[in-house]
């Protein structure tokens, strides 16, 4: 047993909710923030549209709210969207007046972008659609604690019911096991499990397997929302064409130059994320292109740099004006079930960002709110854990070589033949008969026997592959009892909404239901 400084926080992942809590802890707490790959990846980092905040001229928390809320489908909860409406503006100041350079005009006034579902221009962005990315480097640059990379946690250590630690695998392939009186589960969304994604490949769910088999709650996993702009063309995806985009007036068009989205909804090519992209996902079923036309956009490289080098990256020429797009999948509104601290209903165990849920999001997030609750909610449990009487444990790492992983000739699919299931039947369009090859599938591969005891019988790639498994058939057992459409869940057998039989019924899933 080899004891390591004093410490006694874990924070997985290392990305907006992660950094910003292990920035606060830092002068008060020991912390460590594992990270699988580096800090420089992370949904995070890629975000290009902004931070949502009622700051702007005319604009009120209110207005916010009701935007949030009817995205959400009303599904949200009333509470926490409240806080993080309230609270945003404080915490996004907080870090201007620390220097966050957000974008602004020559006259300092902030320049304010616009996102579906918007009533106001209230989009802050920095370094035009680089604003992840700026808001990373300034977060990293100001960390004072050890982040460790190439960290991989495969399991969390329980002591009876209470979260005590993690296992990893380190870059060398052995397992380390650390223990903490406190476990963060910051490991974002699952998005890498579809073929199409705006989001980091690394991001596969793993802290849902994590808390699952922690015996913590999880909530609504049925609702993923897609992203109707992906840049995609020769059958593959380059990145994310933000919704500021249309924001500033580009239209969804066919081949021929018809806007898609002229007799469909209200508000045309910013209607709802899940309308935009069901319809584009019509079109592109059939056969047919769907193009992003940004013809009308003045100073597009300038006001839009990231989209801009992603488009040089496949080939197309912004001068063209069109841009050809395909919906991906972009975020997990369910999750670990939190309140709104972050706290699970696991002693120890804690979930912020993407992984969580508090119900913030409803069944559909509101454009620009992610990084914000990031923001919130991570701040919120950092005060409570600062609250605690301070504590002189210390984080003790064991590292343990496998024994025989070679042992083990459990068979397991490719990431890509998940992937493929994935988007094929528990994607844009969901169906009982879908979800349900869906969900035999992945129970074919026995991933349920894991048993921690023997964790060292496995190797590595196994033992992510089984995590990933076990998020996949999370979410499409939670689809398939939601037999409703709403949101970011859309099932082709039960079109509608429900609310008679589901308006108020959120999927609570436990390792000890009953199924
Ligand atoms: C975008 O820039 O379109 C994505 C913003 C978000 O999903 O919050």
């Amino acid at each position: 047993m080899i004891t390591i400084e004093k410490e006694n926080v874990v924070i997985i992942g290392s990305g907006l909710a992660a950094l910003t809590i292990a920035e606060r802890l830092s002068g008060d707490k020991n912390v460590i923030v594992l990270t699988k790959s580096t800090i420089h990846r992370s949904n995070s980092v890629k975000a290009q549209g902004g931070i949502a905040a009622s700051v702007g001229e005319g604009d009120h928390w209110e207005s916010h709210y009701q935007d949030t809320m009817t995205a959400g489908c009303f599904f949200n909860e009333e509470q926490a969207v409240e806080v993080l409406v309230k609270k945003g503006p404080h915490y996004i100041k907080k870090l201007m007046d620390r220097g966050l350079p957000f974008d602004k005009n020559a006259k300092g006034e902030l320049l304010l972008g616009k996102e579906g579902a918007h009533m106001h221009r209230r989009i802050l962005h920095a370094g035009g659609d680089a604003t992840g990315n700026v808001l990373m480097d300034f977060l990293i640059k100001h960390l004072q604690i050890s982040v460790i990379e190439g960290e991989n946690v495969l399991d969390l250590i329980m002591d009876g019911t209470k979260c005590v630690g993690v296992i990893t695998s380190n870059k060398n392939g052995n397992l380390n096991y650390y223990t903490a009186d406190h476990v963060i589960l910051a490991t974002g969304g699952c998005g890498g499990l579809y073929q199409v994604t705006s989001n980091d490949s690394t991001t596969a769910g793993d802290g849902i397997a994590l808390a699952y088999r922690a015996g913590a709650e999880l909530n609504d996993l049925e609702f993923m929302q897609f992203h109707p702009t992906m840049l995609y063309t020769n059958n593959r995806c380059y990145g994310l064409v933000s919704e500021a985009v249309r924001g500033e007036g580009a239209v969804l068009k066919t081949k021929d130059g018809k806007p898609i989205m002229e007799r469909v909804h209200p508000l045309k090519d910013l209607a709802p994320r899940d309308i935009v992209a069901r319809e584009i996902q019509t079109y592109l079923n059939n056969g047919e292109t769907i193009y992003l036309d940004i013809s009308m956009i003045e100073d597009f490289q300038q006001k839009f740099p990231t989209i801009t080098s992603i488009c040089e990256k496949a080939n197309i020429f912004i001068e063209n004006g069109l841009l050809p797009v395909a919906p991906g999948a972009h975020f997990l509104m369910g999750g670990v079930k939190t309140n709104l601290y972050g706290e699970t209903n696991v002693e120890g165990l804690y979930a912020i960002g993407e992984v969580a849920c508090n119900g913030v999001h409803g069944a559909n997030r509101l454009a620009s709110n992610s990084l914000l609750e990031g923001i919130v909610f991570s701040n919120l449990l950092a005060d409570r854990l600062l609250s605690f009487p301070g504590q002189s444990n210390t984080i003790k790492q064991r590292v343990e070589q496998k024994s025989n992983p070679s042992r083990n000739h459990l068979e397991l699919p490719s990431k890509e033949e998940i992937q493929e299931v994935m988007t094929r039947y528990v994607g844009i369009e969901r169906s009982r008969e879908g979800l349900l090859f869906a969900k035999q599938w992945m129970e074919r591969f026995n991933f349920q026997q894991f048993n921690q005891k023997h964790i060292s019988d496995y190797t590595n790639e196994q033992l992510e592959k089984i995590n990933q498994l076990t998020s996949c058939w999370l979410i499409i057992t939670s689809a398939l009892m939601r037999t409703e459409s709403r949101g970011g869940h859309y099932r082709s057998d039960y079109p509608k909404t429900n609310d008679l039989e589901w308006g108020a019924r959120h999927i609570i899933r436990h390792k000890n239901e009953n199924r």
